[in-house]
């Protein structure tokens, strides 16, 4: 059985979306073993409780990175995570964090990277006037919104568009992309040449 650990930071759509997916055998051999948060008050944890899942506050004010990191490697350790997913997470890991996990952390960004890495893609991606935007999970790695592509989405930006539309369009899509994701994964048919991840035949 693999055992998913989620971190989160805010409203948690994504964390559900994963969930569901679990629990309807979507990710097949799969359980979510616990999910921690950064912020007492994301919404995303309190909706963890409600499903009975292990739900952990680990607050990262006033701590150094690293220091952090390693109670949050600790409480995955304790639960036997394999599997790290960052599901609006919104912080950056520490090069030790990444070691701990080697291609076993994945993170979802609300843009086609390499554009729009960083804060409000979907903003930033309006603003430029994008004609299509869409949605990436990678792995990660020592740098942000950086690491091998697992699996895009694209997604049409619509001449009736204002940003929350945009957004919410992109959103309907993570919350495909990152069950896709996860079990290309899990599924281990794959290789990372450089940058490309190339799943097998
Ligand atoms: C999602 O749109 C996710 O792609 C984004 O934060 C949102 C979290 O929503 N993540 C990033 O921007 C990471 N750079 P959620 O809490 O409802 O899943």
């Amino acid at each position: 059985m693999h055992s998913l650990g989620i971190l989160l930071s805010g409203r948690g759509s994504n964390f559900v979306a994963i969930a569901d997916s679990v629990d309807a055998g979507r990710i097949p051999g799969a359980r979510i073993s616990v999910v921690i948060s950064n912020k007492a008050d994301a919404p995303g944890i309190a909706t963890a409780r409600q499903r009975g899942l292990h739900a952990l506050v680990i607050p990262s004010k006033g701590k150094a990175r690293e220091e952090h990191d390693r109670e949050v490697v600790t409480a995955l350790k304790h639960h036997k995570v394999d599997l790290v997913c960052l599901a609006g997470y919104m912080r950056l890991l520490s090069p030790w964090f990444v070691q701990q996990f080697p291609q076993r952390i994945l993170n979802i960004h609300p843009s086609l990277l390499p554009a729009f890495p960083g804060l409000e893609a979907q903003e930033q991606a309006f603003a430029y006037g994008v004609k299509v935007s869409g949605c990436t999970v990678h792995f990660v790695d020592e740098e942000l919104d950086h690491g091998a592509i697992i699996v895009q989405k694209a997604v049409p930006v619509l001449d009736s568009d204002d940003e929350h539309t945009l957004a919410a369009r992109i959103l309907e899509q993570e919350h495909v992309a990152y069950t896709d994701a996860i079990n290309v994964v899990l599924a281990r048919g794959f290789t990372v040449i450089g940058r490309r991840l190339v799943t097998a035949r």
